[in-house]
């Protein structure tokens, strides 16, 4: 007798993941999360495996009109005792759908952040991401939250929404960008604005505050920051703001995965911005990007003389200090030194005095301004970051991808990222040193220039860095694995 067979088919649904962030490129953008939020999400939809959702809050400075924007409906959201309406738009981008979520009280102001109700916009977008679920019917398997902004939304699905169908089965990623900003405010807004009862206040709780960074580390299922050196080095104090006692309790669910960036933006040879575009078999359009650049700034156009590169915000854990320190010692060698960004005051003030004082050397732009620092990071020669704490950092290589060799201090992302030439002169794409000490800095950065003078090494250090993988593959997949097992 012929036995029948009978087969079952497994049909497999897509997991999910939903993002739920405070900026994202190409559409709103202050720093490297934008960066992160913007090439993340396309890498892991490129894979197939995930359906990659994000949602991020519909700003005054926002890239695209509202019709260019899909309006999808609104809702309500309650914040305690207030009562907000949440309009919902959407676009798809390279198989990721992202969400903007609009109320013009919240976020029709001029810039992203620093206002005195901080706490209350990004309760309210943290909340709202979540009504957000219910709105689509859309219950991600992995909710992945990044920074302060988006802790509460951690924070509210392991508590007030625990048990509501649906929610009960999110798990949650929660990722460290920078653990120095971490949503501090007084015990009085734990009731009044976040609208979470006492029992609450002391997973939240750190060093007599409601601590939203601390709050979305305790109730996550795992928590991860940008880099492996940096998820080591938060467990000190000097890295840590406060925190290391946390860390410490939760580094059995702490990974550290790189970043990538997005290697078809930051591209030689497409940049649109360049003055010549150029890869690294043939780099005489680095060449007159580097001659442009001089020409632009007012700077002697001399070919042979190094030309350093600091594209950053002004800021003390980016190391201007050290800079500072030794730019005479530097300015007496022979190079030109271009500063681009804007922050402290001080710090803006001095670079503008030191130009004045070398103006045939140095070129202090104290601004923000992309078209500029793709024609920097072109015509530069060397990049110096000299970062006191860096989670992971971009720049260091985005400059690899423009043939621009970094100098770095060996801390967080950058000593992931960047193999010193400096240590036993084969490989590497860049040049490190290890202590935050001004001296330590010149040494390395006179070690560079004068590698530079040798053009055959420094060809071939060029063509190292360019050929550097920084793309998402290898992190996106470290992403998939861990989502995988979560979900499993
Ligand atoms: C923060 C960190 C920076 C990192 C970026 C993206 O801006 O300071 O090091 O590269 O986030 O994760």
């Amino acid at each position: 007798m012929k036995k029948s067979t009978s087969k079952t088919v497994k049909i497999q649904k897509k997991k999910s993941v939903l993002f739920v962030a405070s900026e994202a490129n190409p559409f709103v953008g202050t720093g490297g999360l934008a960066d992160v939020i913007g090439s993340l999400p396309k890498a892991l939809a490129k894979g197939k495996k995930y359906d990659v959702r994000v949602v991020v809050p519909l700003y005054k400075d926002f890239a695209f009109s509202k019709d260019e924007l899909t309006f999808l409906g609104s809702f309500n959201v309650e914040l305690s005792w207030r009562n907000q309406y949440c309009g919902v738009y959407e676009y798809n981008l390279e198989g990721v759908k992202f969400y903007f979520l609009d109320n013009e009280y919240y976020f029709l102001r001029d810039g992203l952040y620093g206002f005195y109700d901080d706490g209350e916009r990004f309760a309210f977008f943290s909340k709202a991401s979540l009504s957000l679920m219910r709105f689509l019917d859309f219950y991600p398997d992995v909710l992945h939250a990044h920074d302060w902004q988006s802790a509460l939304a951690v924070i509210y699905l392991k508590t007030l929404y625990r048990y509501d169908y649906g929610y009960d089965k999110i798990k949650t990623v929660f990722t460290i960008h920078n653990i120095e900003y971490q949503g501090k405010y007084g015990k009085d807004v734990l009731g009044d604005v976040f609208g979470l009862s006492d029992e609450y206040y002391s997973s939240l709780e750190y060093d007599n505050s409601v601590n939203l960074l601390k709050g979305a580390m305790v109730y996550s299922d795992i928590v991860s920051t940008v880099s492996p050196t940096y998820a080591s080095e938060i467990k000190y104090d000097y890295f840590s703001h406060g925190l290391s006692p946390i860390v410490s309790s939760v580094s059995h669910k702490t990974v550290g995965i790189l970043n990538g960036i997005d290697q078809k933006l930051y591209n030689s040879a497409l940049d649109k911005h360049l003055f010549s575009n150029y890869d690294e078999t043939d780099l005489s359009g680095k060449k007159v990007c580097k001659k442009e650049l001089q020409k632009m700034l007012g700077l002697p156009e001399k070919e042979d003389v190094p030309v350093i590169a600091m594209i950053t915000r002004l800021v003390g854990h980016k190391g201007v200090d050290l800079l500072k320190c030794v730019v005479d010692d530097l300015l007496s060698e022979n190079v030109q030194l271009v500063i681009l960004g804007k922050g402290e005051k001080q710090y803006e003030e001095f670079f503008k005095k030191v130009q004045d004082e070398y103006s045939s050397k140095c070129r202090a732009v104290i601004a923000y301004n992309k078209d500029l620092s793709s024609k920097i990071y072109s015509g530069a020669d060397i990049f110096l970051m000299p970062s006191k704490s860096e989670p992971c950092g971009l720049s260091q290589m985005i400059a690899c991808r423009y043939g621009t060799i970094p100098v770095v201090r060996k801390t967080g992302g950058l000593a992931d990222s960047i193999t010193p030439y400096n240590v036993d002169r084969k490989g590497g794409n860049g040049f490190r040193f290890d202590t935050y000490n001004a001296h330590e800095m010149l040494y390395v950065l006179k070690d560079a220039i004068y590698t530079y003078g040798d053009k055959e090494v420094w060809n071939k250090l060029i063509s190292c860095a360019m050929t550097t993988d920084f793309s998402w593959n290898k992190s996106a997949k470290e992403y998939e694995k861990l989502y995988k097992n979560l979900i499993d």
